[in-house]
C-alpha cells in the first residue's frame, strides 16, 4: 500500500458507522477521506466502515457511485490497481430506517460482534439534522451506545439559538459532551491549523499581536461558485449563517485567542469561547449584505437571503480594543480564494521621508497574509531597499512560505484529520456546545435586526456590492491574489 503522507498518526482499529452512508455528503466527503486515510495505512484492514441508509443498496452499486468521487485518489502514482477493491471489503452496507426502527437489529448485531473497550466505534449522522434526535434515540434503544462509543454531527447546528439550543439536548440526552464531535471543516483545513503553529510556536508574533501594533483584520473567504443545487437549503440559511456562524467566526477566533496553556481539546474551546462571548453586536452600518443578481432568477421566486455579507466586528477586551475585524464572505465573486491579512500599524515616524521613489510605495504597513486556501502558504509585507545606486528607493518586498514549495505533495482534505482525530478521542478541533451557542448568540441579534432590509445587488465576478461597509471607501479592502506563488510586487518596476 501506498505510502504518501508522512509521519500520520497511529489510529487504533474502529468502526465508522456513516448514517446516510449513502448520500451526498457521504460519497464526496466521507468516504473518499477514509480511502485516503486507507491508502496511508492508517485505516487498516481491521477496521469496518458501515454504510447505513433507507435503501437496499448492492455492493456494487454503491462501489459504482462512489468511484468517481474517489478519482483524485485513485490515480494517484501511488495507488495499486487493487486498492479500492481492498478498501471496499472493509465496506459493510445496512439497510436502517431512523423513523421506523426497520434495521436496527442488523446494525446492532454487526456494532456487537467487534464491540471492544478499545475499539472506537464512531457514528456519523450525515442526515438532516431533523433526524438527529431520532437517530440518538434509535441508537440508544438498540443497545449500541457504549462508553466508546462517539457521535460525529456537522452544520446546520441550528437555524438560530433556540434551535441550536434544542439540537445540543438531544444529542446529550444520549451522549456525552465528551462523546460528541461537532464538526467545522474549516478547523480541519492544513492552513487553519497552521495558524496556531504561526501564533503559538513562534516567539515573534506574539509581542505584536495586539492593539499596539495591529491596526486591523480582513478575513474574505470568497467563492467563485453560486448556490447551484443548494438553492432550497441556502435561501433559508444565507452567508450569515451558513459561512459565518460558524466558519468565519471560528476563524476570528484563532486570530483573536489568548495562547492557551496547552494544546488541549477544553483549553483551546475556552479561549475560543471567551473571543466569541467578547464580540460585540455591530451596528446596522457595519453588516453589508449582497446578491449576486441572477440568484432569484436560479431560485425561482423573490428572496432577501444574502448571498454575501460583509460585517465589522469588533472584539471587546484588552488585547483588541480598537481593532476592527473586517469579514466578508460571499458566492459567485471574483475569485475563489480565503485568507486572512493582518494590517500592522504605520511606522510612527518617516526618516526616509526625502528618499522616496513614489508617494504609494513605501507607505505600505506591513502585513501578515496567510492564504487558507488554494495555494496555501504565509506571506510577509516587508518594505525594503531597492537595490542598486541612486538613492535610498524603497519598495514593498515579501518573505513567502509556500506550503507547495516548502512541503510538496499534496495536503490531506479536512475530512481526514477530523476523522482521524474522532478514532484518537481528540476534540480540540472540534466545537463544544457552548461555542456552537455563544456563536449563535452573537449571529441572532445581526439576523433579526438585518432581516427585512433588501441586500444589495452585485455582478458576478466582483468583489460584491460597491458601497461595501460605511465609510470604508472602494480601496479599502485587500483582495486575494490571483496566484499567490509567484506574485511579485507590482510597484517595484
Ligand atoms: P442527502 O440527501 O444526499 O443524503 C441523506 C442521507 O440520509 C441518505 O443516505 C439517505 O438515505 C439518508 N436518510 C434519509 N432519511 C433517512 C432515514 N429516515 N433513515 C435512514 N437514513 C435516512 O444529504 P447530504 O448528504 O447532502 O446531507 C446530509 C446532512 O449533512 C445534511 O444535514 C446536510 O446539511 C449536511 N451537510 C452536507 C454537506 C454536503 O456536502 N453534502 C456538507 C456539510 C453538511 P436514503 O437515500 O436511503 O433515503
Ligand atoms: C460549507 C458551506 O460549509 O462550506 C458552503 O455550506 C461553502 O456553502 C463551503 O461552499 C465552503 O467550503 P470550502 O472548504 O470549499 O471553503
Amino acid at each position: 500500500m501506498a505510502e504518501m503522507m508522512p509521519q500520520s498518526a497511529l489510529v487504533p482499529d474502529s468502526d465508522y458507522i456513516i448514517i446516510g452512508g449513502t448520500g451526498d455528503l457521504a460519497l464526496r466527503k466521507i468516504f473518499p477521506a477514509l480511502f485516503w486515510r486507507f491508502l496511508d495505512g492508517q485505516v487498516t484492514s481491521s477496521f469496518r466502515l458501515i454504510a447505513a441508509a433507507r435503501q437496499e443498496i448492492s455492493k456494487k452499486d454503491f462501489a459504482d457511485r462512489l468511484r468517481p468521487f474517489c478519482e483524485e485518489a485513485l490515480y494517484h502514482a501511488d495507488t495499486k490497481d487493487t486498492d479500492f477493491e481492498l478498501f471496499l471489503k472493509l465496506v459493510h452496507l445496512v439497510k436502517l430506517d431512523i423513523l421506523s426502527g426497520e434495521g436496527a437489529d442488523r446494525l446492532a448485531t454487526l456494532v456487537h460482534e467487534k464491540a471492544k473497550a478499545d475499539r472506537p466505534c464512531i457514528f456519523y449522522l450525515a442526515v438532516a439534522p431533523s433526524l438527529f434526535g431520532p437517530s440518538c434515540q434509535l441508537l440508544k434503544s438498540a443497545g449500541v451506545v457504549l462508553p466508546q462509543s462517539r457521535l460525529v454531527v456537522e452544520k446546520p447546528l441550528g437555524h438560530d439559538y433556540a434551535s441550536a439550543e434544542a439540537i445540543g439536548t438531544e444529542l446529550q440526552a444520549v451522549f456525552d459532551e465528551k462523546q460528541i464531535y461537532r464538526i467545522d471543516h474549516y478547523l480541519g483545513k492544513e492552513t487553519v491549523q497552521n495558524l496556531m503553529a504561526l501564533r503559538f510556536a513562534n516567539v515573534i508574533f506574539e509581542s505584536q499581536w495586539n492593539n499596539a501594533a495591529i491596526d486591523h483584520v480582513q478575513i474574505t473567504v470568497a467563492e467563485t461558485v453560486g448556490v447551484g443545487q443548494r438553492a432550497s437549503y441556502y435561501d433559508d440559511s444565507g452567508a450569515i449563517r451558513d459561512m459565518v456562524q460558524n466558519h468565519i467566526l471560528q476563524l476570528v477566533c484563532l486570530v483573536a485567542m489568548e495562547p492557551p496553556s496547552h494544546f488541549d481539546a477544553d483549553q483551546v474551546r475556552d479561549e475560543k469561547l471567551r473571543v466569541l462571548r467578547a464580540l460585540r453586536t455591530p451596528d446596522l452600518g457595519d453588516v453589508m449584505r449582497g446578491q449576486y443578481q441572477d440568484y432569484e432568477a436560479e431560485l425561482g421566486k423573490s428572496s432577501n437571503t444574502e448571498t454575501y455579507v460583509a460585517l465589522k466586528l469588533a472584539v471587546n477586551n484588552w488585547r483588541w480594543a480598537g481593532v476592527p475585524f473586517y469579514v466578508r464572505t460571499g458566492k459567485k465573486l471574483a475569485t475563489r480564494a480565503s485568507e486572512i491579512v493582518i494590517t500592522f500599524k504605520s511606522k510612527p515616524h518617516d526618516i526616509f521621508a526625502n528618499g522616496r521613489s513614489s508617494a504609494d510605495q513605501d507607505d505600505l504597513p506591513n502585513r501578515l497574509i496567510i492564504r487558507l486556501q488554494p495555494a496555501e502558504g504565509v506571506k510577509l509585507q516587508l518594505i525594503s531597499k531597492e537595490p542598486g545606486p541612486g538613492g535610498m528607493r524603497l519598495f514593498p518586498a515579501e518573505l513567502n512560505l509556500s506550503f507547495d514549495d516548502t512541503f510538496g505533495g499534496r495536503l490531506p482534505d479536512a475530512y481526514e484529520r477530523l476523522l482521524m482525530d474522532t478514532a484518537r478521542g481528540n476534540q480540540t478541533l472540534f466545537m463544544r456546545h457552548d461555542e456552537v451557542l455563544a456563536a449563535w448568540a452573537f449571529i441572532d441579534p445581526i439576523l433579526r435586526d438585518t432581516a427585512e432590509r433588501p441586500p444589495a445587488l452585485y455582478k458576478a465576478g466582483t468583489f460584491g456590492p460597491e458601497d461595501n461597509l460605511s465609510g470604508q471607501g472602494p480601496s479599502f479592502w485587500i483582495d486575494p491574489q490571483s496566484d499567490f506563488r509567484s506574485e511579485q510586487p507590482d510597484s517595484h518596476s
